[in-house]
């Protein structure tokens, strides 16, 4: 895996996209995230859409996750915050723009969407980390071989999302409908970004512990092309030399 270790957030925003920059092409493929970590990267999209042009007119995207039982228009459906934090604002078709659905017959959307991504295969999957090690919604324990499933939020998740639920009065959803960590794997490349100090063990589990289902994202270490990008704070309990 090769790490990149900065001193910021808007420094990782802006390693990411350089990394992220030589798949905005006619024809890609990108595997997306939601969360915080990967806002600056999205900001740094929409300036060079709007100052270089670079057309997303034929490119294909599908995200990583959805919660379970929101409708699209949620103010915290991961629809929403795609649509507010990146594709409101570059030229993409929304035809070509996947998220799960979270709702209706979830086996069978969960069966569709591999099957979407089977027939498109990714180029590049961008991924944040969970606190708890997971990627996607994958939370300790969930078993490598799966593709995309219904899975229940672990209580550290459900209490980490709460920040954008109670201002709301509502508590955080208790499933999501998740890319498995099959499907994440088969991605031809994965770009993982994350900053400060709450992700330091888990940015340690995924570079240094043992591939475990106890730290989903440990499983990366068998992928074969893996750019992680972080701060010196969510590196900081690294041993090795990066
Ligand atoms: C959620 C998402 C993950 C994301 C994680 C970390 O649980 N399902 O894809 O990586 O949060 O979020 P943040 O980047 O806000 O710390």
């Amino acid at each position: 895996m090769k790490v990149i270790i900065c001193k910021n957030y808007d420094e990782i925003s802006k390693e990411a996209f350089k990394v992220m920059k030589e798949y905005l092409k006619p024809g890609k493929v990108l595997g997306l995230a939601t969360g915080s970590s990967p806002v600056g990267l999205y900001k740094e999209m929409i300036k060079d859409y709007e100052e270089n042009g670079t057309s997303y007119k034929d490119i294909k995207t599908f995200n990583l996750d959805e919660y379970v039982g929101l409708p699209v228009d949620h103010s915290e459906s991961y629809y929403t915050f795609m649509h507010e934090n990146l594709f409101n604002h570059i030229d993409i078709k929304e035809e070509n723009i996947h998220i799960p659905s979270g709702l209706g017959d979830l086996e069978e959307g969960c069966r569709a969407y591999d099957q979407m991504i089977d027939e498109c295969p990714v180029d590049i999957q961008l991924l944040g980390i969970g606190s708890n090690g997971h990627i996607g919604f994958n939370e300790p324990g969930t078993p490598f071989e799966l593709g995309t499933h219904v899975t229940d939020l672990k209580e550290s998740t459900r209490k980490d999302n709460a920040r954008f639920f109670d201002p709301l009065g509502e508590e955080v959803p208790t499933q999501a409908c998740t890319m498995g960590l099959a499907t994440i794997m088969k991605a031809k490349n994965i770009l993982l970004v994350a900053n400060g100090e709450n992700k330091a063990k888990a940015i340690k589990g995924l570079l240094e512990g043992p591939v475990t289902i106890d730290c989903p994202a440990s499983i990366l270490q068998n992928h074969p092309s893996v750019t992680v990008v972080i701060d010196e704070a969510a590196g900081k309990l690294l041993e090795k030399e990066y």
